[in-house]
């Protein structure tokens, strides 16, 4: 299977977790848009759903397939999000937020009952860190921000700078108006320790680890779509 044909059969797979009636948080991303898809099939079919969802460009998706989104605030607590991930590590631990969405997807994971996460077969390692660690700032003061970030990362032996994410020359900037910064940890060997000290700093937003959050992975594999619980 093509990258992209294996995106396509975790989207679908995750239909399987959407009951008629419920409340359905949306993710963000190439894998998320397939979960789209397939449910604004369903919905044109009859299925009647609640939707929310995980960013503006997830929203436009939704929309130009004929969905409704409601605003998360009218809506509560959530039966179900769907959504992808940059990694899927050990214990269902993720790095999230290659697409920038990673706070607004975050607030929508924790008022969900059950997460789960579609991964391409490349996603599922064996140790978190490969993949850039996104953090999200708060743009006032950043530079002070960042080497508070910067003095948490050698705590955790991390030896990397975080570096400003950027789109045609200029600062990328959230949903939410804040800064991304990448930071290639390499290996992350602590994921909640880490976790825990950038969300103590002031000016961190919010960042890409997400932990004891996702209940189920949805894994394309050569042979199909496997579930990791
Ligand atoms: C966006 C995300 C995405 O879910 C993550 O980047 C995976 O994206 P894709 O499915 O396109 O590989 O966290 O903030």
């Amino acid at each position: 299977m093509t990258v992209d044909e294996q995106k396509e059969a975790v989207g679908e797979a995750a239909l399987k977790y959407v009951k008629p009636g419920m409340k359905v948080g949306l993710g963000t991303g190439s894998t998320a848009a397939w979960f789209v898809k397939a449910i604004a099939r369903e919905v044109e079919a009859g299925l009647k759903l609640t939707l929310v969802s995980t960013s503006v460009q997830t929203t436009q998706l939704a929309e130009s397939l004929g969905l409704t989104i409601k605003d998360i605030n009218d809506v509560g607590t959530l039966d179900l999000c769907v959504d992808g991930a940059d990694e899927v590590g050990d214990g269902l631990a993720l790095i999230k937020g290659g697409g920038g969405a990673l706070l607004r997807e975050k607030l929508i994971w924790e008022q969900a009952r059950t997460c789960v996460v579609i991964a391409d077969a490349a996603k599922h390692v064996p140790v978190l860190g490969k993949f850039p660690l996104p953090i999200e700032v708060e743009p006032f003061a950043w530079k002070g921000t960042v080497n508070r970030i910067s003095d948490v990362l050698v705590e955790f032996d991390i030896d990397k700078l975080p570096i400003m994410r950027k789109k045609d020359g200029q600062p990328w900037i959230t949903d939410g108006g804040n800064l991304i910064f990448d930071v290639a940890c390499g290996r992350i060997e602590d994921p909640s320790g880490l976790g825990a000290a950038l969300k103590s700093v002031t000016g961190v937003v919010d960042h890409g680890l997400f932990l004891d959050l996702a209940e189920v992975a949805l894994i394309a594999t050569p042979d199909g779509v496997r579930i990791v619980e």
